[in-house]
């Protein structure tokens, strides 16, 4: 049954209007609050695309009824730089190694990575491996990916280049 609702996104309080309470939340990011950063890949929570953060966590938002979304905190990559418009280190990172290739995963990868960063500032190898592991690239970036998180991470431990 459809209900008006609303949704903290980004630090915002949003309307959603009528929704059904079982409609993913991937699919009121897109289409209710036009927050299209993240992406449909496959729908069934295995590739990554449509990674956002719930209080911080790294969730599937394909697989996430809004129902159950209900004075949560989410982040999508829209809200992951600073209000000032300061990048977030890892979206930093990303320009200067020049991570993207076809762009299609890459909004999961860099939510993924700051739900990574916030429980494990300085993430070995094999927890960057681990904490993606989900997050799928047809493109295949994920040196790349594992090289800007060492950098993101180095110049927010240390304030300096990685
Ligand atoms: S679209 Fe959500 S995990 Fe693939
Ligand atoms: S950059 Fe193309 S799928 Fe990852």
């Amino acid at each position: 049954m459809e209900e008006s609702r609303t949704l903290r996104v980004n630090g915002e309080q949003r309307s959603l209007g009528e929704v059904d309470p079982a409609t993913p939340l991937l699919w009121v990011l897109r289409d209710h609050l036009n927050l299209v950063g993240a992406k449909f890949g496959c729908g069934i929570g295995q590739c990554g695309a449509c990674t956002v953060l719930v209080d911080g966590q790294a969730v599937r938002s394909c697989s996430l009824p809004v129902g159950t979304l209900e004075g949560r905190a989410i982040t999508t990559i829209e809200g992951l730089a600073a209000e000032d418009g300061t990048l977030h280190p890892l979206q930093e990172a990303w320009i200067d190694l020049d991570v993207a290739q076809c762009g299609y995963c890459q909004a999961g990868q860099i939510m993924s990575a700051a739900a990574l960063l916030e429980r494990s500032p300085e993430p070995s190898d094999a927890n960057i491996d681990d904490a993606l592991s989900g997050n799928l690239c047809r493109c295949g970036t994920y040196l790349r990916i594992r090289r800007a998180i060492q950098r993101a991470a180095a110049r927010t431990n240390e304030g300096g280049e990685a």
